[in-house]
């Protein structure tokens, strides 16, 4: 066992304990908002409801916190890392471009958060380089919104196991030298299948293929790509664009095209089609993710994510210049 006195291993101990993320407000006696991002939140009684916090004795915040009657508890979504960020920059302009609700005694109440506790003060501890605050809860609200999670120094986050996985799905590992269950190729591979089998029927009643629909696609996310570029962005589905479908995709009312520049725009038909489709993508999107809760359904996404971006060997991003335009 490491020594008491080993500050940075007990630290890293302590980040085995995985927490959710709060961010506590508060206004002081001159009328300013302050806070922080605090994951020492825990629930304390259900009767009378109360919760604890600890601050570190050397935050810019404890004056006015030992000085508050009231205080606010926000627990984060898994889409306010930045705001999580933001409020754990010491003596920052933390509320700058915020405009918070009031709750009692005028504490800044933020927005977008998973669940949102008001308390007022009850006890304060010593506890040697922080302070423990016991609020009692007069009000809250709560929604369905993903937590955003907190382990080992690092953000994460949440997926309920049973849901997810249970342990007779988990398979074996894959013998060396065999295919498994388990081989990710297979179940990327037939997931994607499963899914875009699902669209069949609109691609179907719009008379598109499959490289139709990503042209139509593409030219939905920016309109006025050249054929080289739209080829580029699909190659790596297997599918190919070819002056013959360009051609077909224009007499079809879909697609208008400068031969000069080779550019494509989308006509109003073709946005329209582009819409069915988006629309019915997104509902066999819904059915697929349908055993997931938002946790999981974010939790699977930025897991794809990472390994889109772990093994991209430089594709381009149809989403880039969007990017760069906002
Ligand atoms: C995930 C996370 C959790 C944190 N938890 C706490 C905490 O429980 N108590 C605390 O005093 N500081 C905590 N901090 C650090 C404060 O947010 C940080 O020191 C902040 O700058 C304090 O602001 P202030 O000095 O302007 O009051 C945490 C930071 C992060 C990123």
């Amino acid at each position: 066992m490491a020594t008491n006195a080993d500050t940075i291993a007990f630290r890293n101990a302590l980040g085995s304990f995985a927490t959710g993320v709060t961010i506590v407000t508060t206004r002081d006696a001159a009328g300013q908002d302050c806070g922080l991002t605090a994951n020492s939140f825990n629930s304390v009684s259900l009767d009378p409801p109360m919760v604890l916090w600890s601050l570190a004795r050397s935050s810019l915040s404890m004056e006015a916190f030992r000085d508050a009657e009231y205080f606010a508890v926000h627990i984060l979504a898994a889409d306010q890392e930045p705001l999580s960020n933001g409020f754990a920059k010491r003596g920052a302009d933390k509320f700058a471009g915020l405009a918070p609700d009031r709750g009692a005694g005028d504490v800044p109440l933020l927005a977008g958060c998973a669940a949102r506790f008001e308390c007022r003060t009850a006890y304060q501890y010593e506890g040697g380089d922080h302070v423990i605050f016991v609020g009692e809860v007069i009000a809250f609200d709560h929604n369905d919104r993903a937590p955003l999670l907190f382990h080992g120094g690092r953000y994460a986050l949440a997926a309920r196991r049973a849901a997810a996985l249970t342990a007779s799905d988990a398979g074996d590992a894959d013998a060396p030298g065999s295919f498994g269950e388990d081989f990710l190729g297979y179940l990327l591979g037939r997931a994607h299948f499963q899914l875009y089998g699902r669209m069949q029927d609109s691609l179907a009643r719009h008379r598109l293929d499959a490289a139709d629909h990503f042209v139509v696609t593409i030219l939905g996310i920016r309109d006025g790509r050249t054929m080289s570029e739209i080829g580029e962005m699909i190659g790596f589905t297997g599918a190919r664009i070819t002056a013959d479908q360009v051609a077909s995709l224009a007499a079809r009312g879909l697609v208008r095209s400068d031969p000069a520049t080779a550019q494509l725009w989308l006509t109003d038909n073709g946005r329209r089609t582009m819409i069915e489709l988006a629309a019915a993508a997104k509902a066999a999107e819904e059915e697929a993710l349908g055993a997931f809760d938002d946790n999981e359904t974010a939790l699977l996404k930025h897991l794809l994510k990472h390994v889109i971006r772990h093994t991209d060997p430089g594709l381009p991003d149809p989403w880039a210049a969007n990017r760069e335009a906002n």
